[in-house]
């Protein structure tokens, strides 16, 4: 199996994991064999790279998440914004003048919201239960992410590596789970801001990146009314304080800013740095997690970024590498206690040809052969031309072209 492009994708080729929709829901699952129609199904709906079948699927990385609760986690931030939102609109309307008392309505939403409360909890205690049961938890994929619905699987995804981060520092089962709805819903106070700014191609006017910087405060705001607790509501707050008070709201420092969002503001840079965007590309995760390494200690809670690099694969299963012999390989298995040095299949010779029998290697026993870099990494060149030619479209999302 490998990860591929989705222009690089051809009629007939198979699908080596499922696609699953914003609600987590299976839209093609592995094995379907890839024709022109689901290929352009898929990129309407913003799919910007595919795992495909290669002949060698021998070796799989188990899924951390069962479907199941993937999905009840996706449906439950799902209702929560939209109870949220439904609750403020309310609550903006009673206090127009001439609003005379409670709406009838009014105790529905109550019902609703507790309800929904109720939902978001049950969905993150699914959630640590996967996660725990788990005899062995790595980062070793790579999340592939519709840039149509990307704020609720960016939302899960940073959530389950948080889970995967607490786990390492010891949480218990109780914390992770106050870990997890707050990295479920860091964002939250995003929907206080508009969509479009959001899904803005290039750069950001200063009134724009204003009004974005106000997205933690809004989400503490929602969060510290609920019944999820007040520990939630400080990581909305504090996701984007660093840890040598260079961050915002409030430029929190070190050990002051609370360890939940230290290991959620980690988490979320690694997860928007590989995720495709309307603005940006995808980066490598090599590439992101050298950037967080770099910044232990500066940006991110040095013990924090010791627990993510144990446990967030440089080299993912799926991706292409070059080794030092020059050949060109794919990665097949993680090494769980040697991240850097998987089990590769090598498919192609130094001229870049391709073997007729491709071998396998662990390089964990072949110390002499070293990973020099990735290759062929999966990430849309062009965004800014997927979206000018409508692959993307419905939705809210300001289209203009940057500098437009
Ligand atoms: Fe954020």
């Amino acid at each position: 199996m490998r990860i591929l492009p989705i222009y690089q994708v051809q009629p007939g080729m198979r699908l080596g994991r499922s696609v699953q929709d914003q609600e987590g829901r299976l839209i093609i699952a592995a094995g379907i064999t890839l024709n022109r129609r689901l290929l352009s199904l898929l990129e309407e709906q913003g799919f910007t790279a595919l795992y495909i079948a290669d002949g060698f699927d021998d070796v799989e990385l188990p899924e951390l998440v069962s479907l199941e609760t993937k999905h009840e986690v996706m449906k439950s931030i799902r209702q929560f914004v939209e109870i949220e939102a439904l609750h403020a609109k309310r609550l903006t309307l009673s206090l127009l003048p001439g609003h005379l008392g409670p709406s009838p309505g009014a105790n529905m939403i109550s019902k609703a919201r507790y309800d929904v409360y109720m939902n978001v909890m049950k969905a993150a205690e699914m959630l640590v239960g996967d996660i725990m049961s788990r005899r062995e938890v790595l980062i070793g994929m790579v999340d592939i992410k519709s840039l149509r619905d990307y704020s609720f699987a960016h939302s899960v995804h940073v959530a389950l590596i948080a889970l995967v981060v607490g786990r390492i520092l010891g949480y218990n089962r109780r914390e992770l789970r106050e870990l997890g709805i707050g990295a479920l819903l860091h964002d939250v106070g995003k929907t206080a801001v508009s969509t479009s700014l959001w899904l803005k191609p290039g750069e950001l006017t200063r009134e724009e990146f204003a009004i974005v910087r106000d997205h933690p405060e809004a989400g503490f705001e929602i969060l510290r009314k609920t019944s999820l607790g007040l520990l939630p509501a400080h990581v909305a707050y504090q996701h984007h304080e660093r840890w040598d008070g260079s961050g915002y709201p409030r430029g929190l420092r070190g050990e002051k800013i609370t360890g939940y969002a230290r290991v959620t503001a980690v988490c979320d840079a690694f997860d928007a740095m590989t995720s495709d965007r309307p603005y940006k590309a995808a980066k490598h995760p090599l590439e992101a997690l050298s950037f967080i390494v770099a910044n232990s200690g500066v940006l991110f809670d040095p013990r924090v970024v010791g627990a993510f690099s144990r446990v967030v694969a440089p080299f993912p299963v799926a991706t292409g590498v070059i080794l030092s012999t020059d050949e060109t390989a794919v990665v097949k298995r993680l090494n769980p206690h040697n991240l850097e040095r998987p089990v590769v299949t090598v498919t192609r010779d130094p001229e870049g040809n391709y073997y007729p029998s491709p071998k396998t290697i662990d390089l964990e026993l072949h110390p002499e052969i070293q990973i020099v870099s990735y290759a062929e990494w999966y990430t849309a060149p062009n965004i800014d031309e997927m979206l000018a030619l409508g692959g993307l479209s419905g939705g809210t999302a300001d289209r203009r072209a940057p500098g437009a």
